[in-house]
């Protein structure tokens, strides 16, 4: 079913904490409904990168908010440009994880991406990813889940995803990440991670990413039929 089928534009929003495999899922099930998919997380990596390479703190309100009104973030179909430039494979690193758990945290940050995430859904139906879409993005979106699993399974997955892209990991290292972004993503003061209002809570420690993607399409299917 598309937004054609329904006649309206919808959004479906999936948050939940690193790892959890929302960005396969979310970007699967987009794909089966035939609507777009935002992640909001790629944003969040984007600007913490431009930030840290041009040396501004996250302490430092002033220059932040500064820097901030000059950055350009444009969101393409498979990429996330800077300024004109395309960073969608230099925010793909151990190191971007952190700094964008870092930056993510500063409402200055928050405030300036705010209206970028918003604005998506005036371009069309879409699948909104990340740790705040369904309570402070989109509060209204027709449908919203929120998936997890245990920081085992969620360790493991990344290790895996790593290793299978030839790339170095140490699943230790990758655990005490997750456990410690766990901590700055539910712990920060502003649009906390939190389940939103009304979310399906969807555990994926022992389902598939198939299953986890067919319950999330069936349960959207049904929603719109309503
Ligand atoms: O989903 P991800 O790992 O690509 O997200 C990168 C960071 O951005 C993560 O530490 C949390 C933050 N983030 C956020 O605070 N709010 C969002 N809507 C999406 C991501």
């Amino acid at each position: 079913m598309t937004s054609e089928d329904t006649g309206a534009f919808y959004v479906v929003t999936i948050d939940g904490p690193a790892g959890a495999g929302k960005s396969s899922v979310a970007k699967r099930t987009a794909h089966e409904l035939g609507i777009k998919y935002l992640d909001t997380g790629a944003i969040y990596r984007a600007i913490a990168l431009i930030l840290a390479k041009s040396e501004i703190k996250p302490d430092s309100e002033e220059f932040l908010r500064e820097a901030l009104s000059e950055i350009k973030i444009e969101l393409k179909e498979n990429s996330v440009l800077v300024n004109g430039f395309d960073v969608s494979g230099e925010i793909r690193t151990s190191e971007v994880d952190e700094l964008a758990s870092v930056y993510s945290a500063v409402p200055a940050v928050r405030e300036s991406l705010l209206t970028l995430q918003k604005e998506q859904e005036n371009y069309g139906s879409l699948v909104a990813e990340g740790r705040d879409v369904g309570s402070v993005v989109f509060p209204d979106a027709k449908v919203k889940f929120f998936l997890t699993a245990s920081p085992e399974a969620r360790a493991r997955r990344r290790y895996l995803e790593r290793i299978s892209k030839g790339k170095e990991a140490d699943y230790n290292e990758i655990l005490n990440s997750i456990k410690q972004r766990d901590i700055n993503d539910s712990t920060r003061k502003l649009a906390p991670l939190s389940v939103p209002d009304g979310a399906v809570y969807l555990d994926t420690s022992d389902l598939t990413e198939d299953e986890a993607v067919k319950f999330i399409v069936d349960h959207v299917r049904g929603a719109l039929l309503k």
